[in-house]
């Protein structure tokens, strides 16, 4: 998944289609998250002076919602449930292998991959389950998780070649 260079003139364009209403801004954030993958600190500034709104509004709002990361992120999107079925199911120890195996916290990200918990996938029958990059994994026990990622950097390689 490449993730584009942020381009003003995109949250502009967005701004503008909500007639510049404040009360938008949600919605406004979800658009440039779903073209960026993330909200640069660019964004938050143009957003306060094109909604008319303090920096800090912005940032609050931009800091209650888990989506609304302010890091870019990896390549890929790992979400690991972190909910009861799947840590009855063992997500817990999972999530130590994950994040040992990826050298990440949860909430953190490397150029490829970026680690965060999530708390039901509706996928609980499957548990323990994770996603990556929107589409969901059941029953991932470590050596699953292994593959799949080896799976991930080999579309990556083969991208690059
Ligand atoms: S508890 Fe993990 S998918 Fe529902």
């Amino acid at each position: 998944m490449q993730v584009p260079d942020y381009d003003p003139t995109f949250t502009s364009e967005l701004v503008a289609r909500c007639d510049n209403r404040p009360e938008m801004l949600v919605q406004i954030l979800h658009g440039i998250v779903h073209k960026f993958s993330f909200v640069p600190k660019a964004a938050i500034t143009q957003l306060a002076n094109e909604l008319n709104l303090s920096r800090a509004d912005v940032h609050g709002v931009v800091s209650y919602y888990d989506d609304f990361r302010t890091e870019r992120p990896g390549r890929h999107i790992v979400k690991l449930c972190q909910a009861e079925a799947c840590q009855a199911m063992g997500s817990r120890e999972l999530t130590r292998h994950a994040k040992q195996t990826l050298d990440l916290d949860l909430h953190e990200s490397n150029a490829s991959f970026t680690l965060l918990p999530v708390f039901c996938l509706g996928n609980c029958a499957c548990s323990p389950a994770i996603m990556i990059d929107g589409h969901t994994y059941g029953n991932v026990n470590k050596e699953r998780f292994d593959k799949l990622l080896r799976q991930f950097d080999l579309d990556d390689a083969g991208q690059q070649a």
